[in-house]
């Protein structure tokens, strides 16, 4: 499976198979965490069989069930010579996690909310958690979410170019805090492309995700400039 047959296939899950990760999706996931961290400025972790982040009220309210494995999100508050805020990179490069386990079988749900912050997760100095993805053998695939119109994020999207209209429909197959989809695409005719958060819960994190999952959809890369802090390795 590729990274764009992944944004077919991915739904959030919050109920798990016992089956636990193999070690050749440990490992992969283990590397390609390891790229985001160090091109991203972040500090994912991968924590595997924690009884505790999803044992609280706030998942059993969530209805998530038998979520051992996550992937903890946390970083730099603030990252010297790096123009994206870390709602961003913490948005862009979940977005590349959860494609990248979908196409190792894996199904996952981004969690902002409804876990319980562990002493599991590390945190270091002047590090923000800002949320943690549930990973692991679904019980289900999961369903498709409700789609909202294409002119909710891009209100010119029946007068741009092919390219434009690719990228926004990738766009909203996106995972978005509470579905939500507060953000607006526009493009000018010279094809500069604007994307900027509207207010809401996790918007700015939903920005990150929705600009990969954009650049994906059109093939061109707008933003992945101004996330990475390291710019000479920009193989992930
Ligand atoms: C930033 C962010 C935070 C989220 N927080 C939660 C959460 O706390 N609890 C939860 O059950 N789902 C959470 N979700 C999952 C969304 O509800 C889900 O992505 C949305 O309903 C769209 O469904 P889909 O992921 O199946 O496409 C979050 C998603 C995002 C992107």
């Amino acid at each position: 499976m590729t990274l764009e047959e992944a944004v077919f296939a991915r739904h959030s899950v919050r109920r798990y198979c016992s089956t636990p990760l193999t070690q050749e999706q440990v490992e992969e996931l283990h590397a390609r965490i390891a790229k985001l961290n160090e091109n991203f400025a972040l500090h994912m972790q991968l924590v595997l069989n924690d009884d505790v982040a999803f044992s609280g009220r706030l998942a059993h309210y969530g209805s998530f069930r038998n979520v051992k494995n996550y992937i903890a999100v946390a970083g730099q508050k603030a990252v010297a010579g790096c123009e994206s805020s870390l709602d961003e990179r913490v948005g862009y490069a979940t977005a590349d996690i959860v494609l990248w386990a979908q196409t190792l079988g894996l199904n996952t749900c981004v969690v902002g909310l409804t876990f319980k912050k562990t002493p599991t997760i590390e945190i270091d100095d002047g590090e923000k958690l800002e949320l943690v993805i549930a990973i692991g053998q679904g019980e289900t695939q999961g369903v498709q979410h409700p789609m909202k119109p294409v002119t909710r994020i891009a209100p010119d999207y029946d007068s741009a170019p092919d390219w434009f209209k690719k990228g926004i429909d990738c766009v909203m197959l996106a995972p978005s805090a509470l579905n939500q989809f507060k953000a607006r695409f526009t493009v000018d005719e010279s094809g500069r492309v604007m994307a900027k958060h509207r207010l809401g819960y996790f918007s700015k994190v939903d920005l990150g995700i929705f600009k990969y999952f954009f650049e994906l959809g059109s093939g061109k890369e707008i933003f992945r400039k101004s996330m990475l802090t390291l710019r000479s390795s920009d193989d992930v």
